[in-house]
């Protein structure tokens, strides 16, 4: 079973009470059920990960390979616009990545238009809500097909 790794950056535990009308009410307790749903009926194994900790992100990724991930699907949030060391990890470890975003990251501040994330991704979905995650996990499973 191929063993796709989920990232949840800072701020997103606070889902379904942060800023709604942006990013809606859903919790990430509950996107996270949503995702298992999906990767059940296409047989993957999710490894779920929420951290508001730019390091901790970048050991968890840093040490995919040796835990068998074939995959990454990640939520940078705040850590899209400024981490060189998330992107330098995504980089290092060579593991096709989807980037997705709840909002559309090109349609709100100036500061939210670039991702440094996104040149070492294999792609990047930006404001479907949820259906960010659901499309950006079909489209890492299909990766991998
Ligand atoms: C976000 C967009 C980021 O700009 C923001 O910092 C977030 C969430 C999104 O999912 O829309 O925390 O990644």
């Amino acid at each position: 079973m191929k063993k796709i790794l989920v990232i949840h950056g800072p701020n997103l535990n606070l889902l379904g009470q942060r800023e709604t009308d942006i990013y809606g009410g859903t919790t990430l307790e509950e996107i996270n059920k949503q995702l298992a749903a999906l990767a059940k009926k296409e047989g993957a194994e999710l490894v779920l990960v929420q951290s508001n900790h730019e390091g901790e992100i970048v050991d968890v990724i840093g040490k995919a390979p040796k835990d068998g991930i074939a995959a990454i699907l990640i939520n940078p949030a705040a850590y899209t616009h400024t981490s060189v060391a998330i992107r330098d990890a995504v980089a290092a470890v060579k593991i096709p990545t989807v980037e997705v975003h709840l909002s559309n990251i090109y349609a709100r501040e100036d500061f939210r238009h670039k991702s440094l994330i996104a040149p070492v991704a294999h792609g990047q979905i930006s404001g479907f809500g949820v259906n960010s995650y659901l499309l950006g996990l079909q489209a890492a499973i299909n990766l991998l097909k």
